[in-house]
């Protein structure tokens, strides 16, 4: 098993959306169980309007101290992905979950005031702990072409942080998905999805690689 945690402790750039989606993507090839450690439940509510499509497993209202327990207990997973809390007060929680990961996804939206706490979040609570992360761009523009390279080219050269190639766009379908109980794998592929279903089977092909890659004997 290998446990992901989604981590920002800037709020609303995407955590909830990407555990979520990630997680049905995943699903598709591999045994996957959802874990939120935040407060706000938002994966419980989305879940609760999913009902019974619900492709991975889920255990909501967690505390993260049962982490590194559920690894053990949970073996038959191949993917225990954590949602976590996007504000300082809890920081805590989230060191508690980045102790028990083998990996962070640091989802990130293309704002000026994302940067800072961002990078905070990078440097002091992950980079520590040397654990492998990436950064995964979220709500890039299909009408701006230029925003993805730029944003491409501040994470490469300008800071030096390992990104994933996948990205996620903006799209109403994904915005929409938490109310309406829909999740990549439970809506049909027309066109007004197929953009956000492409963009994070992308994703999960890409993580399921790198994740892959990351340490040995805890498979
Ligand atoms: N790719 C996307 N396209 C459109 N809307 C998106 C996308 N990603 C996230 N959103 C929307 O942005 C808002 C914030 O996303 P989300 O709740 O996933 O962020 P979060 O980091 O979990 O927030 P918090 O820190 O409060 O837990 C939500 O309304 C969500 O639907
Ligand atoms: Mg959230």
């Amino acid at each position: 098993m290998r446990v992901i945690a989604v981590a920002n402790q800037k709020g609303g750039v995407g955590k909830t959306t990407v555990t979520m989606q990630l997680g049905a993507a995943l699903s598709r090839r591999h045994r996957v169980l959802v874990v939120d450690v935040d407060r706000q439940q938002s994966t419980v509510w989305w879940s609760e309007n999913i009902r019974d499509r619900l492709p991975f497993d889920f255990a909501g209202n967690q505390n993260p101290k049962v982490l590194t327990r559920m690894r053990e207990l949970h073996a038959e997973y191949d993917f225990l992905l954590v949602d976590t809390p996007g504000s300082l007060e809890d920081t805590p929680v989230l060191e508690t979950v980045l102790d028990a990961a083998d990996y962070a996804i640091v989802s990130l939206t293309p704002e000026a005031l994302a940067v800072e706490p961002t990078m905070r979040t990078i440097a002091r609570l992950i980079e520590p702990r040397q654990m492998r992360h990436a950064v995964l761009l979220n709500r890039i523009d299909p009408r701006i072409p230029a925003q993805l390279k730029a944003w491409r080219d501040l994470l490469d050269t300008t800071w030096g942080i390992p990104r994933l190639d996948a990205y996620l766009r903006q799209y109403k379908t994904q915005a929409d998905a938490p109310v309406l109980g829909h999740l990549v794998t439970t809506v049909r592929d027309n066109r007004h999805t197929a953009g956000a279903i492409a963009d994070i089977t992308r994703v999960g092909l890409e993580v399921s690689e790198q994740v892959a890659l990351t340490g040995i004997g805890r498979w």
